[in-house]
This record gives structure tokens, C-alpha cells and sequence, in this order.
């Protein structure tokens, strides 16, 4: 059996419920470039982390590195999802095992329908998210079922993202940049759901340039600074705290 290791020796731990996801001593390069340098963080089941720092802080290299993408290349450090160690596994293994990334760029697959990509994401015999259960997650999908997905707006691409990383049932979401683009009335409605998602127990880290739309979601927060995390807590300490925003967020 596979053990979890206790980390007491790390900073920045939240040291009380045992972590559902945990981040230990994280080391990437792309080739050469030294860019996530020793990163350490928890997080617990069911809870949703605003992951947050300036352009080119390392945010989306960190969701690329826990999701083991290969790109950058993680060359030390340890990653346990629900005491299984991903630090050994590919990308293929730890989409397996729970880990639903959705990138930036969103991923719709051209010349499918909103169903078609929906139907090719979900695992079969789906576990939690049928069809018709994602459709009332995002009614907006439910009603364009038939349409070719990228030709959604980019709000409702955001959706169909979503929803096709749910219905390979995963158990952590890693967003990267969801309401990038978006109007404010279509980021309400994406927050509303990851609010509901949450309520289903999915645990969710968000990065989000929107540090504020995402600290009022999020429980905690990790701000992190030149590949090294600067701060490690609640998303309310941050919100408080004006040094840290305007050092760090710009906000
Ligand atoms: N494929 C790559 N090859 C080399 N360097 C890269 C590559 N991708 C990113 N970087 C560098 O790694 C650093 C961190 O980039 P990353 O994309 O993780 O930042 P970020 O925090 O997500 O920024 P943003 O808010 O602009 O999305 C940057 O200096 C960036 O130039
Ligand atoms: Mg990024």
C-alpha cells in the first residue's frame, strides 16, 4: 500500500485535515529554464484553491506539472492524489485516476457536436455524470446539444469544457483561466456551477488572471511568484490583505 508522506517538514502546510491533493517539493524545467522551483501545498477534499500570481508566475506550469503533461518536464518532487502517488504516472494514468485538467485554449474537439464531445469524454458505464445530469448542470449545453462545438461562444465552450472533463467522473478539477474573455453575466453563471460541482465533492484548484471573481469562489488561495509560493491560506486573508493583493495580484 501506498503511504502518504506526512510532509511536517514543509512551510506553507495546512497542517490539519489530512490533503486530498498534496504538492510536495515540485521541481520543472522547460529544457533549460528552471520555472516551477520547489513548490509544496495541500489540498483538501472538496474544497476549491484559487491558485493566483502575476503573468508568468508559473500558474498554468503547475497545473501542467500535477497533471503530467511532460511538458514541463517534472524533475523532482512528489504529488499524491487520495494517497496515490502521481509522480510516477503519465498524464493517461492520472486522468485515470481522477485528475480533470482543462486547459486554457478549452480543447473542443472540431466537427463533433456538444453531445458527440461529450459522449467521447465519458467513460463507460458512466459512474456519476450521465448525459441528461450534465445537461442540467449546464442547460445552455442541453439546448445546443446538436451544435457543432466550436462554433459555441466562448462562454459556453468554457461550459462544454467542463462538463467533458465531469463525465470522465473525476474527482479533481484543475481550470486554468475558466473566465478568461468572458462577460461578467456569463462568469456568474460558470461560478454558480462550480459552486454546485463543489457541493458534489469535486475538489477544484482555479487559476484565474480574475484574482478577485476567484478569491470570492475559493476557500483557500496559493499565490505563487517566480515558480515559489509567496503566500499559502485562506482566500479570505488575501481579499483582507492589500499588500499582498497589490504586491502579487495587481489588484
Ligand atoms: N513551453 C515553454 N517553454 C519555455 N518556457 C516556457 C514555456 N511555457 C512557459 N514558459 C515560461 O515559464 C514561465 C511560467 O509560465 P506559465 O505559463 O506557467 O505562467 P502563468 O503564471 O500561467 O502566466 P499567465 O498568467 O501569463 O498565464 C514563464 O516565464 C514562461 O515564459
Ligand atoms: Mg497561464
Amino acid at each position: 500500500m501506498n503511504v502518504k508522506p506526512s510532509f511536517e517538514k514543509g512551510i506553507n502546510h495546512a497542517a490539519t485535515a489530512p490533503a486530498f491533493l498534496s504538492v510536495w517539493d515540485m521541481h520543472a524545467y522547460y529544457g533549460e529554464s528552471y520555472i516551477v522551483q520547489g513548490i509544496s501545498f495541500n489540498v483538501h477534499e472538496g474544497e476549491i484553491l484559487a491558485l493566483l500570481g502575476r503573468n508568468g508566475a508559473g500558474k498554468t506550469s503547475t497545473l501542467r506539472s500535477i497533471a503530467r503533461i511532460g511538458d514541463p518536464e517534472v524533475t523532482q518532487g512528489e504529488i499524491w492524489l487520495d494517497h496515490q502517488p502521481l509522480h510516477n504516472m503519465s498524464s493517461h494514468e492520472a486522468a485515470q485516476l481522477g485528475l480533470g485538467l482543462v486547459p486554457e485554449d478549452r480543447r473542443i474537439i472540431p466537427g463533433l457536436t456538444v453531445e458527440e464531445n461529450l459522449k467521447l469524454a465519458q467513460i463507460a458505464p458512466p459512474i456519476g455524470w450521465s448525459i441528461e445530469r450534465l445537461y442540467d448542470l449546464f442547460p445552455r449545453l442541453g439546448e445546443r446539444r446538436m451544435q457543432e462545438g466550436t462554433t459555441l461562444s466562448g462562454g459556453e465552450q468554457q461550459m462544454l469544457s467542463i462538463a467533458r472533463a465531469l463525465a470522465r467522473d473525476i474527482k479533481v478539477l484543475l481550470l486554468d483561466e475558466p473566465y478568461e474573455g468572458l462577460a461578467p453575466v456569463i462568469v456568474d453563471e460558470i461560478e454558480k456551477t462550480l459552486g454546485i460541482i463543489k457541493e458534489q465533492g469535486i475538489t477544484t484548484i482555479i487559476v484565474e488572471q480574475n484574482a478577485v471573481r476567484a478569491l470570492q469562489l475559493a476557500d483557500r488561495a496559493v499565490i505563487l511568484d517566480t515558480g515559489g509560493i509567496v503566500f499559502d491560506g485562506t482566500a479570505a486573508e488575501v481579499l483582507e490583505n492589500e499588500e499582498l493583493r497589490s504586491e502579487y495580484l495587481a489588484i
